[in-house]
């Protein structure tokens, strides 16, 4: 056995990838809650992967049998009904620990320098996976399926010049069509999974080329010779990051990492049972109760709705009634968090040690982004839609705000070592 592994170690050096991104990996000891949901993820995108395999095996992407053999793997197909609610479940769990995840690094202030790429390599994540799960979402071919499609491709359509042409091409029909299932089929099921794994992939490397940050925001590798010797622990980590810095307050990933990890794995465990044998429609907000009926292009379901974690996006598209501005709107609150890393000039990371107006506009930034996330779900009355503009100001202004006070902001004093009770 040592012989064979020493033998693939020459020729691939899996046991030292292995070492290097993983049980030898320096984490800072400090870790806490908000670092469980890049694993999360993770195991997320593996539920993903392995219960959406299964699932392709009896699914039928035609307009003709999409729909009834969904109800197939639902009733006839063995365990289909466990396969079908893990995906199902999964999407909104997907989208539940990426929000927390990407929230982490918010407070954190994780996108800084020199953990800048790692961010867009993140947020490219966020949209392959908005696209993912939209282009899922019309696979049961269901009423909400195909009428929030078609809302969201007509989309396109405001777009000048280029509108009617792009739609075109998107649905590959004039109009939404077996066709156009078909082709969502494939980037569901082939393209944008092997995206998604290179740009995990990416993100990883990204990491730790840098290495974590942590809720202190300060650093815990030094350049060599920084501090006096003795200060760097005894802890064995990988040579690779020895070789380049004087590491402090970190432990090895295995086994504090891994220990870790697995009691967020086991409490992530129960919730997601939870919601797959005792509430899976979660009250239509992971199914809506539309979807349960085919999809009918000459009945208009009476009040279209996307999934919850597209709402917060979707009620600032509404809250304009020009439909071209709230689509260039829509596009630009995603484009703010690209651009995070530039629009913060502050110096120190963490919240922990900004001011308090900081503090202050993070907690509007979450009321708005919640706020629009019920607006989003509800009929577009002359109220809602006041409150959607409101809110949306709120998500545009921590943006705006921050790129002014974060430049000279008054700042606590950081540490000099992390804290850890
Ligand atoms: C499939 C989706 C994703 C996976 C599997 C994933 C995985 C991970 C893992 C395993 C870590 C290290 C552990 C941790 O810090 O929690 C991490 C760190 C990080 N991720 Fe992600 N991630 C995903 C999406 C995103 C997105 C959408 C963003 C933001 C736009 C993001 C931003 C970050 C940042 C800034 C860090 C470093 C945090 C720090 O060191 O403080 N990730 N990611």
């Amino acid at each position: 056995m040592t012989n064979l592994l020493n033998w693939i170690e020459k020729r691939l050096p899996v046991i030292k990838a292995y070492k290097k991104h993983l049980s030898e990996y320096p984490m800072p000891k400090n870790f806490n809650f908000w670092y469980l949901f890049g694993s999360l993820a993770m195991l997320v995108l593996v539920n993903q992967l392995v219960t959406g395999i299964w699932l392709t095996m009896s699914y039928n992407p035609s307009a003709e049998g999409a729909f009834a053999s969904v109800e197939y793997i639902m009733r006839d197909v063995e365990y289909g009904w466990l396969l079908r609610y893990m995906h199902s479940t999964g999407a909104s769990a997907f989208f539940v620990v990426i929000y927390l995840h990407m929230f982490r690094g918010l407070i954190y202030g994780s996108y800084q320098n020199p953990r800048e790429l790692l961010w867009l390599f993140g947020m490219i994540i966020f949209l392959l996976l908005m696209a993912e799960a939209f282009m899922g979402y019309l696979l049961p071919w269901g009423q909400m399926s195909y009428w929030g499609a078609q809302v969201i491709i007509s989309l396109f359509g405001a777009i000048p010049v280029i509108g009617d042409d792009l739609t075109l091409w998107i649905r590959g029909d004039y109009v939404l069509s077996g066709v156009t299932l078909n082709r969502f089929f494939a980037l569901h099921v082939v393209a944008l999974p092997m995206l998604l794994l290179v740009l995990v992939a990416l993100h990883i490397l990204a990491l730790h080329e840098v290495g974590s940050n942590n809720p202190d925001g300060i650093e815990t590798k030094l350049t060599k010779g920084t501090k006096r010797a003795g200060y760097q622990s005894d802890f064995r980590f990988h040579e690779d990051y020895k070789k380049k810095y004087d590491i402090i307050d970190s432990v090895p990933f295995h086994p504090y990492g891994t220990v870790k990890d697995l009691i967020g794995v086991a409490a992530f465990g129960i919730l997601f049972a939870y919601v797959i044998f005792f509430n899976p429609e979660m009250g239509g907000y992971f199914l809506e109760p539309p979807n349960f009926e085919a999809a009918n292009p000459i009945k208009t379901p009476e009040h279209i709705a996307p999934v919850w974690y597209f709402t917060p996006f979707y009620a600032i598209l509404r809250a304009v009634p020009h439909k071209l501005t709230g689509v260039g709107l829509m596009g630009l609150s995603i484009l703010m968090l690209f651009l995070l890393p530039w629009l913060d000039r502050c110096k120190v990371r963490s919240f922990r040690y900004r001011s308090p107006f900081h503090l202050l506009n993070i907690i509007q930034f979450v009321i708005s982004f919640v706020a629009l996330g019920i607006l989003g779900s509800l009929p577009a009355t002359t109220l809602y839609t006041f409150m959607a503009q409101v809110f949306s100001f709120g998500y545009f202004m921590f943006f705006i705000l921050l790129f002014f006070y974060s430049k000279n902001e008054g700042t606590k004093p950081l540490p000099e070592r992390v804290n850890f009770k």
